[in-house]
C-alpha cells in the first residue's frame, strides 16, 4: 500500500480546511475503488488536528452506522478495539502533525508535545523536515529525541533527511543522508512502523525534482540502513511527475507540500 502525505505547512485556516474535507469526501466517494487501498495523511496546521478530526468523525459513524445496518447489531454490541478500529484505525484520511517537542509537559512556550498529540485522534508525526532544521535549528540529537518521544507515545513518525545542493554537486549526498539518517533516529528503538522521507532541500518547493535515478540511488541507500521502513520521496511532487516516482518500486509513496494545498490536485496525485 502506498502512503502519500500532505504536508499543508502554515496554511490553511478553518474555511479552507472546511473546503478540502468537503471535496476529499466527494471525490473519495466517487473514486472509493482506487483510493481505498492508498494510505493518507493529513499534516495541517496543529490548532486544526482536533477541528478535522470531528469533521473526519462524522464521516466514520455514517460508515459505523452501514455496518450496524449491514450486520444487524446495536452499538452496545460493539467491543471499545471494534468501535476504535471502525472510527479512527479504518479512517480513509489519517491525521499527523508537522512537529512537536520531545518532553511530555513543562515550560515550553509555544511547544506542543507528543503525549498531546496522542489525545486527538493524531497518528503520525512529521520529524526533522528541512525547514524545521533551518529555521528553527534542530539537530540530528533533538530529531532523534522528538522520534523517541513519539514512538514512546504510539504514534508513527515521518523522519524527514535530504541534503543542500552543495552536499550533491560535491557528491557526499549517499554518505550525507546516510549519516543524518543513522543520527536522527535513536537506537535501540522498538519501532512499531518508522517512515522516512528523502526530501532533498534543492528540491523542495522550488519545481525542481531529482531525476529518478537520483531518487532511486537514494531510497536504495535508505533502505540498506533501514530495510523495514517505507520510504517516502518528497520535494516539488505535483500530478505530473507523481506517476513517474510513484512506479520506481522501492518508492512507498510521496510527502507532498504545495501540491497538497488543493484536494484535487492531493488526490490527482493519490491516483496516479
Ligand atoms: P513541496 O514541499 O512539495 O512544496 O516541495 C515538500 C515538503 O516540504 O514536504
Amino acid at each position: 500500500m502506498k502512503t502519500i502525505i500532505a504536508n499543508w505547512k502554515m496554511n490553511h485556516a478553518f474555511d479552507e480546511a472546511d473546503n478540502w474535507i468537503d471535496g476529499f469526501f466527494e471525490k473519495y466517494t466517487s473514486d472509493y475503488e482506487k483510493l481505498k487501498n492508498i494510505e493518507m495523511v493529513l499534516c495541517p496546521p496543529v490548532m486544526l488536528l482536533d477541528y478535522i478530526d470531528s469533521e473526519i468523525m462524522s464521516d466514520s459513524f455514517q460508515h459505523l452506522e452501514e455496518i450496524m445496518k449491514a450486520s444487524n447489531r446495536d452499538f452496545e454490541d460493539f467491543s471499545e478495539e471494534e468501535l476504535n478500529q471502525i472510527l479512527v484505525k479504518d479512517r480513509p484520511l489519517k491525521l499527523g502533525a508537522q512537529n512537536c517537542h520531545h518532553e511530555n509537559s513543562g515550560s515550553f512556550t509555544g511547544e506542543v508535545s507528543a503525549q498531546m498529540l496522542s489525545k486527538v485522534s493524531c497518528e503520525y508525526v512529521i520529524l526533522g523536515h528541512s525547514e524545521r532544521r533551518s529555521h528553527n535549528f534542530e539537530s540530528d540529537e533533538i530529531v532523534a529525541k522528538k522520534v523517541a518521544s513519539v514512538v514512546s507515545q504510539k504514534l508513527i513518525p515521518i523522519v524527514c533527511v535530504g541534503e543542500s545542493v552543495e552536499i550533491r554537486n560535491d557528491n557526499k549526498h549517499v554518505e550525507f543522508v546516510s549519516q543524518q539518517l543513522i543520527n536522527s533516529v535513536p537506537k535501540n528503538t522498538d519501532f512499531e512502523r518508522l517512515i522516512i522521507a528523502y526530501e532533498p532541500i534543492w528540491s523542495i518547493g522550488t519545481g525542481v525534482t531529482p531525476s529518478l535515478d537520483q531518487i532511486s540511488e537514494m531510497i536504495a541507500a535508505i533502505k540498506k540502513i533501514f530495510p523495514s521502513s517505507s520510504v517516502l520521496y518528497g520535494g516539488s511532487v505535483t500530478s505530473q511527475n507523481s506517476s513517474d516516482i510513484l512506479k520506481i518500486p522501492a518508492v512507498d509513496g510521496l510527502l507532498v507540500g504545495k501540491a497538497s494545498l488543493d484536494v484535487n490536485e492531493f488526490l490527482n496525485i493519490c491516483l496516479s
